[in-house]
Formats: C-alpha cells, structure tokens, sequence
C-alpha cells in the first residue's frame, strides 16, 4: 500500500521531523539528491488556481530527476466528469506520485483510495499540509526548533490553513492558539485530532493570542471558492489584521508568515509583509524543498 499525505496528521511527529530533516539537507545541496532519475515522472493535478504550489512542484521534481506532468483540470477530463477513481487507476500506471488541488477533500480520498502510488494533497477546502511543511521548516530555521514554540494563527479560523496549522503544528510540538471572529470558529472534529496530539487554544481576543507568541500567522479571509458565498468577510476580520501595534506584545524573536497570496492592507498589512519580523519570502521558497522532501521520503516508503 503507497503512503500518502492528505491531511497533516497523516504523519506521526517522528515523520514529519524526518521529512524536515530531509528538507533541510536537499536545501542545503540544491541538486545533489536525485531519486526521480530515470525518471520518474509525477502528475500535479489542478482543480484551483496556484502559483507557489504549481511552479514549486513542477522546479522541484525536475531538480529531483524526474519529469514533472501538470494536470490543468479544465484542459482534461477531470474538468468535465471523468471518475476520480478512473483517473486515480490510469494515472497510477503513468506515474511514480499524484499530487493534486481540488476543492473537496473527499474526492482527493477517493483519488487515493483507487491510487497505486503515493497521492498528496497540495490544498483542499480542508487541509493545506504542504505548505505546513514549508512553514516548519521555515520556524526551524529561524527560531532553531519548533518544540514548544507558541504559533498564534489569526483569522478565518474556519479554513484549510487554521485546520492545518492545528493539525501540523501539534506534531511539531508547537503549543497553537486559533483567534478569529464570531461565525469562523474552527472544526471542532479538527480540534479535537488536534488536541490528541498536544495544545490547541480557542482565544476570541487577538491581542491575547499573540501575546509572547513566537510565530504568527494569518491568512486570507476570502479563500478560493468563498467568493460569491455572501458573507461579510471584511468587517468582522478586521480587529485580527496583523499589523505593528498587534505584534507589540508578542514575543522579542516573533516571526510572521503568511502562505500567500496576501491581501495587503486586509489581512495583514505593508510594514509586516515587509518588515523585519517577517519569514514569507523564506516560507515561499521553502515549499519547494519541503515538497522534494516530502515526494523522495513517500516514494521511499514504498
Ligand atoms: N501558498 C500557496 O499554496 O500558494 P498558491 O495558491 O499560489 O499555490
Ligand atoms: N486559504 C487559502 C489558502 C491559499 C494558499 C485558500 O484556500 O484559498
């Protein structure tokens, strides 16, 4: 049976550390570990828009060796019907991984139900793991270990990156403190396999939340798909804006991410994005060496 990675907690902590650990080392020796040579070839399906994810993987599995397929949803028969598990069993004679966005997290199980290799999931409506694993690799780097780290994710806490901030963070053993507004509450089913792990907190008051945290988050408040679903997703989210007066009682070393796109001005403003505590253009580059990683050690599983 192939691994696969569709939500954060599919890999245990010992996991994930190995990854990073890989990640790590493949950053520092950008074209020296080649285990898609032959090569293997990876399709990266897209149902959703992406920039970071789309390049990342397609530069990634070339400096791997292998030979990168993307997948645009609309141009095959995934944009007009075909069976997911269909596509799963065709594809699996192609390629060595499948790695695909979709909307809804249950097509993608059904993608990996019917697979034959490895299937990851490079955002859903659920769960962005992906870009968790670039994100702890980037607070390795910059605060030295992720153990014990205080994380405060500010926002729409209803989304794919607060449940994997949840979800991954715990395994990395960071202590996660989720805030946003009344009516974007976080999936309680979420927060509780979060919490089997370790320490998630529901703090309504944002500058609670960040109060000596060591690395702070936020993300759009309108993600993809959201767009027409008639919610306010200004007005409520703007007291979590992660500004400079927000980050004053954080803690002395804090860092910001944010997984990009942002909405400058909204969700976090210019001085931040731009400023000194800020990691994202680190955490942007990581997706690539984390996703190399990610790919070598599930082939590796194998
Ligand atoms: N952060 C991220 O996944 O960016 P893209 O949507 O551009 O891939
Ligand atoms: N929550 C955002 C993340 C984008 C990388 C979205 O799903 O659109």
């Amino acid at each position: 049976m192939p691994r696969h990675l569709l939500r954060d907690d599919d890999l245990t902590p010992a996991e994930q550390a190995e990854i990073l650990d890989l990640a790590a080392a493949m950053k520092a020796d950008r074209h020296g570990f080649k285990p898609l040579a032959g090569p293997k070839a990876v399709a990266v399906i897209f149902e959703k828009q992406s920039l970071r994810t789309r390049v990342s993987f397609e530069v990634g599995i070339a400096e791997l060796g292998g030979t990168p397929v993307i997948i645009d949803a609309l141009s095959t028969h995934f944009g007009r019907g075909e069976e997911i598990g269909d596509a799963a069993r065709v594809l699996s004679r192609y390629v060595s991984a499948i790695v695909i966005r979709s909307n809804v997290d249950a097509r993608v199980a059904e993608l990996a139900r019917h697979a034959t290799v490895p299937v990851v999931n490079a955002l859903t409506d659920g769960f962005h793991p992906c870009q968790l694993l670039a994100d702890l690799l980037t607070v390795r780097e910059r605060l030295g270990s992720t153990q014990g780290r205080v994380l405060a994710y500010l926002g729409d806490t209803a989304n794919n990156m607060a449940n994997s901030y949840a979800l991954a963070g715990v395994t990395a053993g960071m202590r996660v403190r989720l805030s946003g507004p009344p009516g974007f509450e976080p999936d309680p089913a979420v927060l509780d396999a979060a919490r089997s792990r370790g320490s998630v907190d529901w703090v309504r008051d944002p500058a609670e939340a960040v109060k000596d945290a060591d690395v702070v988050v936020t993300d759009t408040w309108t993600s993809m798909g959201q767009e027409g679903d008639g919610l306010d997703r200004i007005t409520p989210f703007q007291p979590y804006q992660i500004n400079a007066a927000l980050l004053e009682d954080a803690g002395p070393d804090a860092i910001v991410l944010h997984c990009l796109p942002a909405h400058r001005g909204h969700e976090i403003t210019s001085e931040v994005l731009d400023g000194p505590r800020s990691a994202v253009w680190d955490e942007a580059e990581n997706r690539l060496h984390a996703q190399k990683a990610l790919l070598a050690w599930l082939l590796g599983q194998e």
